[in-house]
């Protein structure tokens, strides 16, 4: 992780989340991904912070969960984010990481281990439910089965338990608010070594 400088679309989204930071569900947001055969997918997920240095997002997911398999195949995936309160939307194209518990990178293993222990207990049993996504069997349907789960250790993540990372290339903002309305593209410029952003206002 290298120390980068605040992407310029960061203030506004801080912003946004301190005004919205009444609405628990200000911090939910759309992630969209690609499946294998084309064919979008999308979501509901919690955003979880920014990784610290950088301009990622942090996100949690279970490795057995298909949108996982489908950033092996492609890892270009999209957040869309409205705000009730002040009434604007973000968009954020990027490329998204999965860091499992075999990743090579020991930093984002341990930023891995660090969102680990912020979860509560509710949160962190769901890594030790049956698979996502397979049938239900009549056992695990059953609700005592549920409930019975202990809660895991509060320390090491299980080995399902994934960080999701979503590194934006191109951000448009769209604020409702206005008349006219506005919009501004930000864009991440891949050719200069450092990060370094281009904004541009343009038509809503
Ligand atoms: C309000 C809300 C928050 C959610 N938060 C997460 C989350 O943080 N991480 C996650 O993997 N799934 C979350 N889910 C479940 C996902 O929307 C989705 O059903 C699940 O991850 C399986 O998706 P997939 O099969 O496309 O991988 C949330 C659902 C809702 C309704």
């Amino acid at each position: 992780m290298s120390d980068i400088p605040l992407a310029p679309w960061r203030s506004p989204l801080a912003r946004a989340l301190h005004r919205n930071r009444s609405l628990v569900y200000a911090r939910y947001v759309q992630l969209a991904t690609v499946r294998s055969d084309g064919r979008p997918a999308n979501r509901t997920v919690v955003f979880r912070g920014f990784l610290e240095l950088t301009n990622q997002l942090k996100f949690i997911a279970d490795t057995r969960s298909q949108k996982i398999d489908q950033i092996w195949v492609q890892p270009w995936g999209e957040v869309c984010w409205y705000f009730p309160k002040t009434r604007e939307q973000f968009r954020l194209l990027g490329t998204l990481e999965a860091v499992a518990a075999e990743h090579p990178n020991h930093a984002l293993l341990q930023a891995r281990r660090n969102l680990w222990r912020e979860l509560s207990d509710a949160a962190r049993v769901q890594f030790a439910w049956a698979e996502p996504g397979i049938a239900r069997s009549e056992t695990v349907a059953s609700e005592t089965v549920a409930i019975e789960i202990s809660p895991p250790d509060a320390a090491e993540p299980l080995p399902n338990f994934c960080l999701l990372l979503l590194n934006p290339t191109q951000v448009d903002h769209l604020e409702l608010r206005g008349d006219p309305q506005n919009r501004y593209f930000y864009s991440k410029d891949s050719e200069a070594g450092r990060e370094a952003w281009a904004v541009q206002t343009i038509n809503p």
